[in-house]
């Protein structure tokens, strides 16, 4: 039988070309926007296999919608907090995501927001700009030194050991938080494994790295920041629900942190109205993943992946191997 599959936005050509190759009928959302619920639940109708965004939420709703004949489930993401694994297990459905190529495009992305914060760079660029630059000052834009500072990873998988090797080059102790201990990252950094508590009051920069679950939504709230030092830079590409965003923008605004870097918000794309307001802190649309090659390389992953769950095979980057098991 032709496989039929849905793609809930466009993506990069070689992962089109794959699903395409492998598959009888492939149709894109041709619009570029993120599908509404009811637009998603009407599309899966009768799908064989779906590759869908982080935006996508997929649960019990949406899998009844598809109906009986939907086999896989790939998620153009690593992050798979929109996908509830459970129930698609439960229904002999696989799923996959895009470990791997995205580590070292997101790791860049941390830093370019510490860096960012560190020196103030968006903040100059706007005042370079503006007119009011009269020259040169000794006390003008001052920011922070990076070279030495104690960096705080929270989440010391992939992304964040990624993160913590390139402050190898600025001669910074690492400290991290993690449920197991990563001996690699302590042999290869010097990294400390220490709880997130003592991480907090220690770092100078924190970058944070976890998924969103139950137990880490609003990981960092007020009683995380105050244990901050006020001279400390927050970092967060990972999920925006991992930081209490109101809490936040009053940490930075009263001087509770100097300055944070946000790519990832608790409902995006709306940005808290607070820190819309505040010079000190780095904004940004969602992009740890934006390089022309990485998301050309996630493309190919999750249409590779989709291809072969759809076959019955059980490609590395599925997430619920036990589907395939019985088959
Ligand atoms: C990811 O891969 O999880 C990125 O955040 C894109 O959604």
């Amino acid at each position: 039988m032709a496989l039929n599959v849905y793609v809930t936005r466009s993506i990069p050509e070689p992962g089109l070309s794959i699903l395409r190759r492998g598959c009888g009928t492939v149709e894109v959302n041709p619009r570029d926007a993120i599908l509404t619920r009811a637009e998603l639940l009407t599309a899966v109708a009768g799908r064989d296999g779906l590759l869908c965004m982080g935006q996508d939420r997929i649960d019990a709703e949406l899998l009844d919608a598809a109906g009986e004949r939907l086999r896989a489930v790939a998620n153009y993401a690593v992050g798979y907090d929109n996908v509830d694994v459970s129930e698609l297990t439960r229904r002999g459905i696989g799923f996959s995501n895009t470990p791997d190529v995205l580590t070292e495009a997101t790791a860049d992305l941390a830093w370019a927001l510490l860096m960012a914060c560190a020196r103030r760079i968006v903040e100059a660029d706007r005042f370079a700009r503006s007119g009011r630059w009269t020259g040169w000052s000794p006390t003008q834009m001052l920011g922070f030194d990076v070279a030495g500072k104690v960096l705080g990873i929270a989440g010391a998988g992939r992304i964040g050991a990624a993160v913590a090797r390139r402050a190898q080059g600025f001669e910074m102790p690492v400290l991290y938080f993690n449920r197991s201990a990563r001996p690699e990252l302590e042999r290869t950094c010097g990294a400390a494994r220490v709880p997130l508590d003592e991480l907090l009051r220690r770092s100078d920069f924190v970058s944070i790295h976890l998924p969103l679950t139950a137990d880490t939504r609003h990981l960092i709230g007020r009683r995380e920041l105050a244990l901050m030092k006020p001279t400390a830079v927050l970092v967060n590409t990972s999920r925006g629900p991992l930081v209490d965003e109101a809490a936040l923008a009053s940490a930075l605004s009263d001087g509770t942190i100097a300055a944070a870097g946000l790519d990832v918000f608790e409902e995006e794309p709306r940005i808290h109205p607070a820190l819309l307001e505040l010079d000190n802190v780095v904004l940004l649309p969602h992009i740890g993943s934006a390089t022309g090659e990485t998301r050309s390389r996630m493309a190919e992953v999750a249409a590779n992946c989709l291809v072969a769950m759809l076959r019955g095979e059980c490609p590395p980057q599925c997430v619920n191997p036990e589907v395939f098991e019985h088959r």
